[in-house]
């Protein structure tokens, strides 16, 4: 991108000038990771790389493996270590990082965020994700997109959509009702989309319903760009094609890495034989050039990064990221004096894992260990001793390295055992078929304990794994997940106490793989997933399953305390007028450190006509509050905050009445609560989550306010009879006598209704 780039005047007559063929090789890439260029018209070939958490600038023969190795980037903490740091600000500030650096090696656009929903721990791509819930997922891929963009870099938010496994995900279709679609799998999209206006969404593979997402138009284009207003271009995910005729009249623009030769034939061909409106073509084509303009708007030398500092920035943010999960009796931080013995075990402190396998696998910049990082950081005096205690394949020396684990640890004063999955066992490509860490590594644990009671554990791992088998042996667990390429120091920081962990989960640790709401539809079979949980996915499900969990969504400890005082709410305007619902609290830094608390807010709908789940995310916010200081909180709530899709109406719908507001240090850890009215008013008829025709219900009609009151008037039976036929529709009881409900009163009612 030093080279000047073509800026365009007039994107329309620069159209009129490209023949039909450069129009149909201009929606292809040139080669695995360019568009083409159009010399003859100075149109330039842009460049695409991976993301989403480091780049991975190619600079040879583009493949999916980095088996042609990739330029030296800063691996910076992946999507699963992010999203816990529920940090919109620092997302926001790896976004730029990550655009000043692509900028610096050529690349206009950054294949990333990747937002897809957590639905099962087993997706083997867990670990590019943010969240299983879509305002986490939502509200931190927009910041991630501002933060790239800011540098004239185009973010390409992914995979869009419902591509939540790996098996099979080239052809499987995700099959997926209405409702869970618009609220759990869409809705972090529309947020990321709508506020952040990404340059580029790039589509998924799988099919959504039936049909391939590439070339969905109701997908690419009804809700994309004519609900959610996107302006920008989609580009297949590579090798997402099955038709390309197809999938320019759906809304993809760009598919990549080009099938040359074959697709542009086939879109050429099919514009000659008028299978193809021209003018379809055209829209692509032009959203290719406003692409290529943006890129060139940008141009201009690029900033030389300043790696050193991108380091020290991936240290800090894998900081913010990692969740305490417990920390009994305070075991830490460690507070090591001189003339002690830390035992470091487990090979993964030696080698790190820090992120996972595929297309977003990044060449580090340099590689921290916490091994080295804890010998250059303990004060003077105390050794670091170490033992590989398993091996990351199971080897048939396990014995013998447990055996020289457990021997340092009983001559230890403090004991840290790093665990984690090993790098074969989470990919993308495939899912998991267990949570399980290794036998190897929970083998262990207990004796571990045996000799030294104060047992710490660090993970590094991509997506959740049990804890119920083996937590009961070690004082605290710190969950660093996959987190970049300063995880080994963001370890030692957090451990010796120089920082403070703040992260919180944004995924919820199941005690039992079969405890997860989608556990017996996932990954589907014949060519089908059936997302049997509905909108009942994460803390969701497991909230409404009442199962007990072993750490819940949002939460994570830290070394100070917060208390939580005096809610505050206030309505304004009611449901179908300018709502606007305030809620505040005060947020008390009660302990001796400095430290940051994430406050969130869930809401409860005891009343509502459709099935809820027994409480949602509505809003967060991270806090950083001295010792002692307290802070105020307030969160505007919005009628959106508070929809569910209607399914009657296929539009967002908001019920007035009871709400229930809960603020909390997780969703099971609610420390305030607060019950609102939400101005009673009436659904518009077409919003109703019941049509009241002559196929409602008795007890249909009656529930419904306006229809309730008019059948009452006329209806002669009992309680009793209500109970055993209260299940008929309406228009089939005008055939029985007696009940009031004749052919005239029924037509009349109708007529009201309407
Ligand atoms: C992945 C994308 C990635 C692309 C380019 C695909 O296999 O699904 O996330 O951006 O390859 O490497």
């Amino acid at each position: 991108m030093d080279d000047p780039v073509t800026t365009y005047s007039d994107l329309p007559s620069l159209l009129d000038q490209l023949t039909l063929t450069e129009k149909a090789s201009l929606c292809l890439g040139s080669d695995f990771w360019h568009t083409a260029a159009v010399d003859r018209l100075q149109i330039p070939a842009v460049a695409l790389a991976d993301g989403p958490h480091g780049l991975r600038t190619q600079p040879q023969a583009g493949d999916h493996q980095g088996l042609g190795g990739s330029l030296p980037a800063t691996c910076f903490p992946t999507a699963s270590a992010l999203g816990s740091s529920w940090d919109g600000d620092l997302l926001r500030r790896v976004g730029r990082a990550l655009g000043v650096e692509a900028r610096s090696q050529g690349v206009a656009v950054l294949l990333g965020p990747g937002i897809n929903i957590k639905r099962s721990p087993l997706c083997g791509r867990n670990f590019e994700y943010l969240s299983e819930d879509p305002l986490v997922s939502g509200v931190l891929a927009a910041a991630m997109i501002d933060g790239v963009q800011s540098q004239g870099v185009g973010a390409s938010l992914k995979h869009f959509a419902v591509n939540n496994q790996e098996t099979d995900r080239l052809r499987v279709s995700a099959d997926v009702d209405e409702r869970p679609l618009r609220e759990i799998y869409l809705a972090g999209f529309e947020r990321a989309v709508t506020q952040a206006r990404p340059w580029t969404v790039m589509c998924s593979y799988n099919k959504v319903n039936g049909t391939y997402a590439s070339q969905h138009p109701w997908l690419l284009t009804t809700v994309l760009r004519e609900e959610w207003g996107f302006d920008g271009l989609v580009v297949s995910d590579w090798g997402a094609v099955a038709d390309r005729v197809a999938a320019v009249a759906a809304g993809l623009d760009l598919e990549m890495p080009p099938n040359l030769g074959v697709s542009d034939a086939a879109v050429v061909a099919a514009v000659r034989a008028g299978d193809l409106d021209e003018a379809v073509l055209d829209t692509a084509v032009l959203r290719v050039l406003q692409l290529v303009e943006r890129v060139g708007a940008a141009s201009g030398p690029a900033p030389e990064p300043d790696l050193a500092a991108h380091h020290r920035l991936a240290r800090a943010a894998a900081r913010d990221c990692a969740v305490l999960l417990k920390n009994d009796d305070g075991v830490l931080p460690l507070r090591p004096t001189a003339g002690e013995t830390l035992a470091v075990i487990g090979e993964f402190a030696r080698t790190p894992r820090y992120q996972g396998a595929g297309s977003s696998q990044v060449n580090p910049t340099r590689v921290e260990a916490a091994l080295d990082e804890l010998r250059g950081a303990v004060p003077d005096g105390v050794e670091v001793a170490f033992a590989a205690g398993f091996g990351l394949d199971s080897t048939a020396d396990d014995d013998q390295l447990a055996t020289e684990a457990v021997e340092l640890a009983a001559r230890s004063d403090r004991v840290v055992a790093f665990l984690g999955l090993p790098a074969a066992e989470e990919s993308e490509g495939f899912d998991r078929t267990h949570i399980d860490l290794p036998a190897n590594q929970t083998a262990l644990l207990p004796r571990l304990a045996a000799v030294g009671p104060d047992l710490v554990v660090v993970l590094a791992n991509g997506s959740a794994v049990e804890l119920s088998s083996w937590d009961r042996h070690v004082k605290a667990v710190l969950e660093c997940w996959l987190s970049g390429q300063a995880a080994g120091g963001a370890a030692a920081d957090l451990l010796l106490g120089t920082a403070n962990p703040s992260g919180r989960l944004a995924e919820t640790l199941p005690l039992r793989l079969a405890d997860c709401p989608s556990y017996l539809s996932f990954p589907g079979e014949a060519g089908h997933v059936r997302y049997g949980e509905g909108i009942f996915v994460g803390y969701r499900g497991y909230d409404a399953l009442d199962r007990p969990v072993s750490y819940p969504f949002g939460h994570g400890l830290s070394y100070t305390t917060f208390d939580y005082a005096a809610i505050t709410t206030s309505v304004r305007g009611r449901v179908d007028d300018d709502l606007v619902i305030d809620v505040g609290c005060e947020v008390a830094n009660t302990g001796t450190r400095a430290g940051k608390e994430v406050v969130q807010l869930y809401v409860s709908r005891p009343e509502s006509s459709v099935q809820r789940p027994p409480r949602e995310l509505v809003a967060f916010t991270k806090l950083g509050l001295e010792p002692g200081q307290v802070d105020t909180v307030t969160f505007r709530l919005g009628a959106r905050d508070l929809a569910h899709w209607s399914t009657a109406a296929h539009d967002w719908a908001v019920e007035g009445g009871a709400l229930e507001l809960a603020i909390g240090a997780s969703s099971r850890d609610l420390r305030l609560t607060a019950r609102v009215d939400v101005p009673a008013h009436q659904l518009p008829a077409s919003h109703r989550s019941v049509a009241l025709d002559g196929s409602a219900t008795l007890d249909e009609w009656l529930a419904d306010p306006g229809g309730g009151a008019a059948l009452r008037a006329v209806l002669t039976i009992d309680e009793e009879t209500l109970r055993v036929i209260g299940n008929f529709p309406l228009n089939r009881l005008s055939a029985f006598p007696g009940l009031g409900v004749t052919s005239s009163v029924l037509a009349r009612l109708l007529d009201d209704a309407r």
